[in-house]
């Protein structure tokens, strides 16, 4: 019996190589036939999954766009993207595509899981009609469960391996079998009493960071009107041992999930006469963070006696966040984007992204010439004292510079 995942990328990739690295035979499935010709190649399209890691399984896994491979696995699991439409309302076409598909291919006895992140109801309003035109029953000929992945891309202290899972099933006799098959690769299981649970459960989490990241970097803009250090403050707060944790500021979210998934519940809670305050506000100022990073570009470049336009401004990191070269939503392209709009002559550099096709700019090697440069993500493997070193000014949108207490660099 082997495993089957649905949809390779962030989340399913990793799962197709922590079920192959548990002994188990893995069909992974996606509909991207460039995506799966250079996975059955051993190139991995994932930075947590080195090329390497994945060779070192490859004769376990079978890489296909043959959905109907999916017929022989025990365990189905589905890990295709959830995003926003244009009027950001959810999209659930991936979702609701890869459900046809496995209706035509769902054999009796199967185990069907949902990874994605979604709004309450989903698993069973959406995903059980769909699968039952095979003409199986959801809870008695085949098992069906959500369980969201929490993976955190970039992280190595925690992994799938050793982050708790949370599962729950359409009946306890699915949660059974999905908390045993989970178990083969996570050493900690939560079971929950419904699928509702677990999709709101995942949404909580990343509410609870959006509005936390929204709420600092609040207090970051009107601390900085106030003259006041908003990083010291961070530090001085975070020594309380209990009842507050830390969040840092900076310039906006990105990524697939926090500026995406709680918009999925600000759409379901309409259904339930629910304006989602919370989520609307968090969203708010989180995207306006570029604007007033921006500004402070502008400040910086002033104090210089220097319009934007015609000056040289390095953007030292690109991608969302540090360690990966995820774009996504990533505030940084926002940030290049507002710097070209007003006649800015922008280079960037970036060790995880080589090149921005969209702004036909390639990763610039540090040392280069330049008015200004700024920090808008921090990989750990750029040297920023050296930033520091080389501009005559530096914005540090991440307070990384701080120690260096150098003047000529200004922070968030
Ligand atoms: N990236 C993360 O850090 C993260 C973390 C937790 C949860 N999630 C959630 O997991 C889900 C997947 O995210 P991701 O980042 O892995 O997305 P991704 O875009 O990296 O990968 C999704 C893959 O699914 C494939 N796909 C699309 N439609 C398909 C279909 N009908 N059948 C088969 N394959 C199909 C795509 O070609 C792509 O390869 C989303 O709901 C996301 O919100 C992501």
């Amino acid at each position: 019996m082997s495993v089957g995942i649905v949809g390779l990328g962030y989340v399913g990739l990793p799962l197709v190589v922590a079920f192959a690295e548990a002994g188990e035979d893995v069909i992974g499935v996606d509909v991207d036939a460039g995506r799966v010709a250079s996975l059955r190649a051993g190139l991995s399209h994932v930075e947590d999954i080195p090329s390497e890691r994945l060779a070192a399984v490859m004769d376990r896994i079978d890489f296909t766009t043959r959905a109907v491979d999916l017929h022989q696995a025990e365990a189905i699991l589905v890990c295709v993207p959830t995003p926003l439409n244009r009027n950001r309302e959810p999209d659930l076409g991936p979702l609701l595509g890869a459900a046809q598909t496995l209706a035509d291919v769902l054999a009796r006895g199967q185990l069907v899981v949902l990874e994605s992140t979604t709004f309450p109801g989903t698993t069973r309003e959406h995903l059980v009609p769909l699968l039952e035109e095979s003409g199986l029953v959801a809870g008695e000929d085949f098992a069906l469960a959500f369980s969201p992945e929490r993976v955190d891309p970039g992280r190595t202290d925690y992994t799938l391996r050793n982050t708790p899972k949370v599962v729950g099933g359409l009946t306890p006799t699915c949660t059974e079998r999905a908390l045993e098959v989970y178990g083969r690769v996570c050493d900690e299981l939560v079971p929950v009493s419904t699928p509702e649970v677990a999709e709101l459960s995942k949404l909580l989490e990343n509410i609870f960071r959006s509005v936390n990241i929204a709420l600092v970097n609040e207090l970051a803009i009107l601390a900085d009107r106030m003259g006041i250090d908003i990083w010291e403050v961070v530090d001085a707060a975070a020594t309380k041992p209990f009842g507050f944790m830390r969040f840092e500021p900076g310039p906006g979210m990105g990524g697939h999930c926090l500026p995406v998934d709680p918009f999925y519940l600000t759409w379901k809670a309409r259904e339930y006469d629910m304006v989602t305050e919370f989520i609307e506000l968090a969203g708010k100022v989180n995207k306006q963070m570029p604007y007033f990073c921006l500004e402070k570009i502008e400040r910086a470049l002033n104090d210089a006696g220097r319009p934007v336009r015609g000056s040289r401004i390095l953007v030292v990191g690109v991608s969302y966040k540090a360690g990966v070269g995820d774009l996504r939503e990533a505030p940084g392209l926002k940030i290049v984007e507002l710097l070209r709009e007003r006649g800015g002559d922008v280079s960037y550099h970036d060790p995880h992204v080589p090149e921005l096709p969209q702004f036909a700019l390639r990763s610039a090697e540090l040392g280069g010439e330049c008015d200004l440069a700024v920090i808008v993500t921090a990989h750990p493997e750029v040297d920023h004292g050296a930033v520091v070193e080389h501009s005559p000014a530096v914005l540090d949108l991440r307070g990384v510079t701080r120690a260096l207490r150098d003047e000529k660099v200004q922070q968030l």
